[in-house]
């Protein structure tokens, strides 16, 4: 089945608003509108952005899909600091990252958790990109399997098969994250077609062949189009390429 591919934009913490829609024109006018006919481009710039882009994409008609980097699991209540997903959804916000290895380690979110935010983003009809990944330590002792399918069984809890069909999974070994280090297309596509055959015995043949999962990891234009030629990798969730011109040659290669 053909999936469409879905490349990510992740800019973390970078570009204020100003920043923020410079960028997001710049980019516009040098992709070339049929690039989009082959590949999604979501754009996930900080919260404070948000609103910023929203506008932007909506008035200028632009095909970028509006992302967020993460979000809580309640529509409303005492969270300081925290953003509902309701008010993500109320943006106009397409895709939301949810479970980054960043989130994990740093602000401690478990599986759990991680799991409350997928089925919240679903509940407003927005697209959780859900992201699983090993350090290197668990890859050296032969973990990285047992690591990714768990935080994938865990994620998907209560989740329906149609549900899980719309959905992005992004595999994101975390020792390729920021280091320049990519696994190989032979790896990267080892670990996907893993990750879809667990989705094949818990949900069906229907939904492993819909759901789309991308690569990330020091994605950049020039790595884009081989790991992406792989036949279960749906994309890439990029990072620190995404805030450069090279995102521009990235999307291009990643359509093929
Ligand atoms: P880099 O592309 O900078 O390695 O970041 C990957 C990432 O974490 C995207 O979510």
């Amino acid at each position: 089945m053909a999936r469409k591919p879905l490349i990510s934009g992740n800019w973390k913490m970078n570009l204020n608003h100003f920043e923020a829609i410079q960028n997001v024109q710049k980019l516009h006018y040098l992709i070339h509108k049929e690039v989009f006919d082959d590949v999604d481009v979501s754009i996930h710039p900080p919260f404070t952005d948000i609103r910023s882009i929203q506008t932007l994409v909506e008035s200028e008609e632009l095909e970028f899909a509006l992302g967020a980097q993460h979000c809580h699991s309640e529509d409303t209540g005492a969270f300081t600091g925290e953003v509902s997903p309701a008010f993500l959804a109320k943006l106009n916000t397409e895709y939301v990252i949810c479970g980054h290895s960043e989130r994990r380690e740093i602000f401690g979110e478990t599986d759990e958790i991680v799991n409350a935010k997928v089925l919240a983003i679903l509940k407003h009809a927005m697209t959780p990109i859900l992201c699983c990944g090993e350090t290197l330590d668990e890859r050296e002792a032969g973990g990285t399997e047992d690591k990714v399918l768990g935080q994938i069984a865990a994620g998907l809890a209560g989740v329906s098969n149609e549900q899980i069909a719309s959905m992005v999974i992004a595999y994101e070994p975390i020792w390729a994250i920021g280091t320049g280090k990519t696994a190989t297309s032979e790896d990267a596509q080892t670990v996907c077609a893993a990750i879809r055959t667990k989705i094949r015995d818990m949900a069906d043949d229907v939904t492993a062949d819909a759901v789309r999962i991308q690569y990330g990891g020091s994605v950049k234009a020039g790595n884009a189009a081989e790991l992406m030629s792989q036949p279960d990798i749906d994309g890439a969730l990029v990072g620190g390429a995404s805030l450069k011109p090279d995102f521009v040659e990235l999307v291009r290669n990643g359509a093929g």
